[in-house]
């Protein structure tokens, strides 16, 4: 264990650029919204102020909007495809570049335990009272932009914002984005095989397809002849679902970030231990904006009544899992993936059916010797070596470990951790693994998988 600790601790000290971590050499040489966000708690154990860093930093490329972008590009602009110059966002002389959409909102949720677990409990307060409003206007924007009907699901419109991009559950909806027709863009999908950055780091099998590809940069072109207008987007894209796995993220963090509100304004329920000393120590400025933090406990508390009045939609009976929904043409996408169980993270299931859904994982695992496969390994879409096709992550595992955990399964939870450690202790830190062989696929040295089990590691060894 002991040596796993130090090569995480390795990995993530080589991938710091000092406030932000790529998420793996060569291949991410950029920083990413939600590996960021996990790669804060890996920080937290060796340096706590770098871990705040790590978070704050994000918020450097926030949007007017309060959109919060996928990729800050942080380094010269040709390492990466698609670079700044294809996704053509509005540019700002105190912004990063930056991509044009957004990643799964955990960030309230990592907030949260880095406010709770501190050690230095005056900065954590500080830094949730100055982080806290930006965490606000991001889901803020979301539901605005991506939920105008307010059914209480926010869309996705691009499957990288998913974060699971190349699950075979956008792949229906993706095929019918239209290729742009005009000279600029076409220029840009003729020249897609060279322009691919991605395969001369990883072998093909393991990457997306060029016609995937070629839907994904096609997105982008669209969302540019948008001028990524938010509502515009958000009305006229050619690919919106509403993501399981993506809105159950959101639910969870809301969940955190009422949490949070209540603490640093002193509400009804207070989490985490912060004494009087850690309330004396902020100064006027941070407790003006913790008075006005009061007035968002209203509206958090509404968008989880109004997303758990939603949530039944996604139920689907027959394959034991929560399915995304495609917003247009109104059907449910039964295609049966890891984002599907992840409404255990967000505790939205009852008793009964998380029964159900730890069932649907342990009958995964009677067909694989690594848990938790990113697809049901008996559907046909399921490719055990193309990324979130098959192959497991450490980030899916570890959010479902201690989901399963919570509800009260132990046996189930051990196998998940026993599984990850087994597949990082044999094949070190990598992007995922292959769930029948364990053999490890895609970037090495992957940031993430370090912090998260270096997080992990020390969790369980309390
Ligand atoms: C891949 C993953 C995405 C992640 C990114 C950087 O694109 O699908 O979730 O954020 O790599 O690690």
């Amino acid at each position: 264990m002991n040596q796993l600790v130090d090569e995480a601790i390795r990995v993530l000290r080589a991938n710091d650029r000092g406030r932000f971590t790529v998420p793996s050499e060569g291949l991410y040489p950029h920083q990413w919204l939600w590996d960021s966000a996990w790669i804060a708690l890996g920080w937290r154990h060796l340096h706590e102020a770098r871990a705040w860093q790590e978070l704050e930093s994000l918020f450097d490329a926030q949007w007017p909007d309060g959109m919060l972008p996928h990729i800050l590009f942080r380094e010269d602009s040709t390492s990466y495809f698609p670079g700044p110059a294809v996704w053509g966002t509005p540019t700002h002389p105190s912004r990063p570049p930056s991509s044009g959409i957004t990643q799964p909102p955990v960030l309230a949720t990592v907030l949260r335990r880095l406010y709770e677990e501190s050690l230095d409990k005056a900065r954590a307060r500080t830094m949730a009272v100055r982080l806290l409003p930006r965490v606000l206007a991001f889901h803020r924007w979301l539901y605005r932009v991506r939920d105008p009907q307010g059914t209480g699901l926010v869309a996705i419109v691009h499957p990288w914002e998913s974060g699971m991009d190349n699950s075979p559950a956008w792949d229906e909806a993706l095929l019918r984005v239209p290729l742009p027709e005009d000279p600029d863009s076409r220029q840009v999908l003729d020249s897609l095989q060279e322009a691919r950055r991605d395969l001369r780091h990883v072998d093909g099998s393991q990457r997306p397809t060029d016609q995937e590809y070629q839907r994904y940069i096609a997105l982008v072109l669209h969302f540019r002849t948008f001028r990524y207008d938010g509502a515009r987007v958000g009305r006229e894209a050619p690919f919106q679902v509403v993501d399981a796995g993506f809105n159950a993220l959101l639910h969870r963090a809301n969940r955190d970030l009422l949490a949070l509100l209540r603490a640093v304004t002193g509400g009804s329920r207070p989490v985490g231990d912060e004494g009087d000393e850690a309330q004396r120590s902020t100064g006027d400025h941070a407790e003006d904006s913790a008075a006005n933090l009061h007035g968002a406990i209203r509206e958090v508390e509404g968008w989880l009544a109004r997303a758990e009045a939603a949530w039944p939609r996604l139920w689907n009976d027959e394959l034991g899992l929560y399915t995304s929904l495609d917003r247009i043409t109104g059907r449910p996408i039964p295609v049966p993936t890891a984002g599907g169980l992840l409404p255990l993270f967000a505790g939205l299931p009852d008793g009964e059916r998380a029964r159900r859904l730890v069932a649907t994982i342990q009958a995964w695992g009677r067909h694989c010797r690594f848990l938790v496969p990113t697809t049901a390994p008996e559907h046909p879409s399921f490719d055990p070596l193309r990324y979130w096709r098959g192959p497991v992550w450490v980030v899916t595992n570890r959010l479902l470990w201690e989901a399963v955990r919570d509800y009260g399964h132990e046996e189930p939870a051990r196998r998940i951790a026993h599984d990850t450690f087994a597949l990082v202790q044999k094949e070190g830190f990598r992007e995922y693994y292959h769930p029948e062989t364990g053999v490890g696929l895609g970037g090495r040295g992957f940031s993430w998988s370090a912090a998260l089990v270096l997080d992990w590691a020390v969790q369980t060894s309390r």
